[in-house]
């Protein structure tokens, strides 16, 4: 059995910004355009005229400040409420394998290590831009790494399950190294014509390269336990899939079809069942409340990861120790904890415990304790 450690990490982050007033400014004057183009069916009460946004919503319901978007031209175009995303030819670089490539590169160079040093690549993320080929084997192949890739997908927990599955694989000495990488293109399955969810998401990709420890070359976190459980909901969907295309060979423009939630039953399911999964690891694991030097949560919600951090530790989280990164990313599904820990964990000292825990649809939740070498 050989000790996995995270030896490196890299945060892949779009250069556009949207912050919630332009966002409010652009789904603002798309309903006046909708209801004015629906005037006579709301009139007749056929049609449900749309209700505007606001920003002092966004920030107290969520935290939220501003997301970084890959395209921000086309989700603050009132008349096309969606990123314009080119589609790559076959012989290019696909847009997720473009964004792991620059975590990658970035979590390889922290850690010392080139692409000979790694043996397998997991791309974790919540959606794919393909169905096949593995965008793994692609960012594979555009590394240079030998061994093996594959995707995975358990929605905003892919991250900590795509660790998991590496930690495990390098423990067991199946290979010696993986890199996991989370290409979040959330703009992309976001539906920014709904007002009840249109500020949620921003994209991103994180990257952790995972060693045996005794290859680590530098600073470097021992994976201690890691802990996946998951639970079947509808409360947070996405139909999106193969069935999308009508018998017309045209692609629907259906609700279901993109990022749809029923936020408030998340929030009071969600809570309760990541508090007790949480504590329930840290009691195998012998771990209390004070041992805990810090937690990097999924970030999706201030008022909920507050909730869990005084649930955890017993008391109100002192500044730093719960280091929150939504109110500039927004949720980033499974990317968020892992910006959270690439950002804030430099300054930990040898021996400190910390945990990694993300929680989202599926219900699904995944935490990795870790402890500074
Ligand atoms: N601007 C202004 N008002 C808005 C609004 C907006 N953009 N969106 C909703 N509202 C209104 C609602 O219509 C409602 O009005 P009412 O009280 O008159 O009916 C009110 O604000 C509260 O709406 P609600 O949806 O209940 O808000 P909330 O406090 O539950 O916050 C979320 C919404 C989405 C931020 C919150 O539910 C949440 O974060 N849930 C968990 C989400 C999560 O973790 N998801 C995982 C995704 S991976």
């Amino acid at each position: 059995m050989y000790q996995p450690a995270i030896t490196g990490t890299g945060v892949f982050t779009p250069s556009e910004i949207i912050t919630n007033d332009e966002l409010v400014a652009a789904f603002n004057a798309y309903v006046e355009r909708y209801n004015a183009e629906n005037a006579d069916k709301i009139a007749a009460d056929e049609v449900e005229a749309k209700e505007p946004s606001s920003a002092e919503f966004i920030l107290a319901a969520s935290g939220i400040e501003q997301r970084y978007v890959l395209d921000k031209t086309g989700v603050l175009d009132p008349a096309v409420m969606h990123p314009w995303l080119r589609e790559r030819a076959d012989d290019e670089p696909g847009q997720m394998a473009e964004m792991a490539l620059d975590a990658c590169t970035q979590a390889l160079e922290m850690a010392g290590k080139t692409a000979e040093d790694v043996g397998a690549v997991i791309c974790a993320a919540s959606n794919h831009e393909r169905a096949y080929p593995a965008i793994a084997i692609e960012i594979q192949n555009l590394l240079g790494i030998q061994g093996f890739a594959f995707d995975m997908n358990v929605a905003c927990s892919s991250a900590t399950f795509g660790i998991q599955a590496a930690a495990d694989m390098v423990k067991s000495g199946s290979i010696s190294s993986a890199l996991v990488v989370n290409p979040e293109i959330c703009s992309a399955h976001l539906e920014w014509r709904d007002r009840d969810c249109h500020f949620i998401f921003g994209d991103v990709c994180t990257a952790v390269l995972i060693e045996r420890a005794e290859d680590a070359k530098g600073p470097h976190f021992l994976i201690k336990s890691t802990r996946c459980a998951t639970q079947f909901s509808n409360n947070i969907r996405n139909n999106n899939g193969y069935l999308r295309r009508t018998r017309k060979g045209q692609m629907e423009d259906r609700r279901d079809m993109q990022f749809m939630q029923n936020g408030r039953k998340v929030f009071k399911e969600v809570l309760p069942l990541v508090s007790k999964h949480i504590a329930a690891h840290m009691a195998e694991e012998n771990i209390a409340a004070a041992d805990l030097k810090r937690l990097w949560l999924h970030q999706a919600n201030k008022t909920m990861n507050d909730y869990i951090g005084k649930k955890v530790l017993g008391r109100d989280p002192h500044p730093g120790e719960q280091p929150n990164i939504l109110q500039d990313y927004a949720n980033t599904s499974s990317a968020g904890s892992i910006i959270a820990f690439s950002k804030y964990s430099n300054d930990l000292q040898s021996g400190d415990t910390g945990l990694i825990c993300s929680f989202g649809a599926g219900y699904s939740v995944g935490s990795v304790i870790v402890e500074r070498a």
